[in-house]
């Protein structure tokens, strides 16, 4: 049998060969868990002859205490190891340059839309959401559109599959069915403008098959074709911050009656003429006019005590014209060179 400094000596050998602390732990057990090499030698003193085993007991116990203050000097050792290893692989040199911060920004369109929705709430209007996908009523009979109308055509119109979302659904084409759902949800005196993604198969320079509308309607008793054009010329001064001529040509809308196209004088030469006017020196910015006795009949309203304005205009047209783009085309592109112009204020 080996004798107990033999035995030590492996021990300490083995205490200090344990590279880690799963292997310390092996090693711990090894030599003083409850069956460790240790334990057993003190299980051997009954095997000795009484006189001998207080002082056999003594120098066991001895080198238990030996070996176990080797094991926590190395378990303290082990142990620090492990911290600054984990240290170290988490290092962060705070001396390195950082690699910048870039804030985003609202998309033109957008910024063009916050500041209409903003300057119409000032004036009292409400802004009213409604579906993109729309029912025939809502988008072309309740607004008198007749059966007829080149707009009801697959053409100019995206129509969904029947099936897909019900008869007679399509992508709306203007966001004036939006006013039909507030009139006939609410009741007069009404003042909202319904802004919105609008679809129709169309695109070119100035045209895409999906572009934004903002569309007002007013309606209470006695309202008049001078405070429409009031609040018009009011409302586009406002939002170029300038003063404009502001003119209104007879035109043709169902829903209206009598109904303008309006324009102001161009926003890039002042009205002297220039290639964005087509040197006419009028830019045309919005269809407007009283809103049809029909319309108002549709959506429950006494066309007898009532009369209302209406108004749309697009949006992406005016942020082009507020910001200078003259193609409409790169507000959809999302070239991040072109959007981040418009970071700014
Ligand atoms: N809904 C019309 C369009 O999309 C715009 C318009 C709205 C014209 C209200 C007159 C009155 O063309």
């Amino acid at each position: 049998m080996e004798s107990l400094s033999e035995l030590t000596e492996r021990a300490r050998a083995d205490i200090t060969a344990s590279a880690d602390l799963t292997r310390h732990d092996e090693v711990r057990v090894h030599w003083r868990g409850k069956k460790g090499l240790l334990t057993e030698q003190l299980k051997s003193l009954g095997g000795l002859p009484a006189a001998e085993r207080p002082a056999a007991g003594q120098r066991i116990n001895e080198a238990k205490s030996r070996v176990q203050v080797q094991l926590d000097e190395r378990r303290g050792l082990l142990e620090h190891d492990a911290v600054e290893r984990t240290l170290s692989a988490g290092r962060i040199d705070i001396t390195l340059e950082g690699r910048g911060e870039q804030s985003g920004g609202l998309h033109p369109v957008t910024r063009a839309r916050l500041r209409i929705e903003k300057l119409f709430s000032d004036v009292g209007f409400t802004v009213a959401q409604g579906p993109e996908i729309e029912d025939d009523f809502h988008n072309f009979t309740a607004l008198n559109v007749p059966e007829n109308h080149p707009a009801r055509a697959m053409h100019d119109t995206f129509y969904l599959e029947p099936g897909q979302a019900g008869e007679g659904t399509l992508l709306r084409t203007h966001t004036s069915p939006v006013q039909i759902r507030a009139l006939r949800a609410g009741k007069p005196p009404l003042a909202v403008i319904a802004p919105g993604r609008v679809y129709r198969i169309d695109s070119d320079a100035t045209h895409t098959p999906m572009f934004h509308q903002i569309e007002g309607l007013l309606v209470d008793t006695d309202v008049s074709f001078a405070q429409l054009k009031s609040i018009l010329h009011g409302f586009m001064e406002a939002f170029f911050e300038r003063d404009l001529a502001m003119r209104l040509r007879p035109s043709y809308f169902p829903f209206t009656e009598p109904s303008a196209e309006v324009d102001i004088s161009c926003v890039e030469c002042g009205g002297k003429g220039c290639r964005l006017c087509k040197h006419t020196g009028w830019i045309e910015v919005l269809g407007c006019g009283m809103v049809h006795p029909n319309v108002l009949a549709s959506c429950d309203v006494d066309p007898d005590r009532y009369t209302g304005y209406a108004f749309g205009m697009g949006i992406d047209r005016l942020a082009m014209l507020r910001y200078g783009v003259n193609d409409l085309r790169l507000f959809f592109e999302n070239d991040l060179r072109f959007l981040r112009q418009f970071r700014g204020g």
